[in-house]
């Protein structure tokens, strides 16, 4: 016959077992902590060009905001309604570098205006909702563009480049 011992009491071993999961838990509560943050791209890699997402909820309209991708400044233009309206109105005979404002927004988000903020004549950051037209101007020659980020005026010879973007939602956008 074999003899089983019960132990009401807690014994000195069950409670090592006890005291090192309770440590294996902790451990792994650590160890979680720089895998998650490993799976964000570092700083070197957002610069060298991995895709940003950007919340567009808190830029309001008739608000510019610059972020930053590929080492580039990009405009985010949250435009009024006012501003969707006169910039369609443009006659595109009048245009330096002829583009509808269709063409340099996306369907259905029409108010957003998504350019990378280097002027096209010699790369110069343009000022935003500064010049004769609106949008921005460049003060190292005088360049103006308007409210699609069209060049209108001054030695600029292209219209403001649109980066790689979509709508992940109404209010977010990928870059890149
Ligand atoms: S760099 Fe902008 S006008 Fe020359």
């Amino acid at each position: 016959m074999t003899a089983t011992t019960t132990s009401p009491e807690p014994t000195r071993r069950d409670f090592l077992y006890i005291a090192t999961a309770a440590v294996g838990a902790v451990g792994a509560a650590f160890t979680l902590v720089p895998l998650i943050d490993q799976m964000n791209p570092d700083a070197s890699t957002v610069a060298a060009g991995a895709p940003i997402e950007v919340d567009l909820e808190p830029i309001a309209p008739g608000q510019v905001v610059t972020v930053t991708w590929r080492s580039k400044p990009i405009f985010i233009f949250h435009r009024t309604p006012e501003e969707v309206a006169q910039s369609k109105a443009v006659k595109l005979s009048s245009l330096i570098d002829p583009e509808t404002d269709a063409e340099r927004t996306k369907p259905g988000h029409e108010p957003w205006l998504v350019v990378i903020g280097i002027c096209t004549h010699l790369g110069c950051i343009p000022i935003a909702q500064q010049g004769d037209y609106g949008g921005w101007f460049c003060p190292c020659h005088g360049s103006h563009y308007d409210l699609a980020g069209r060049i209108r005026k001054g030695p600029a010879p292209t219209n403001l480049v649109i980066p790689p973007y979509e709508f992940l939602s109404d209010t977010k956008i990928q870059i890149g």
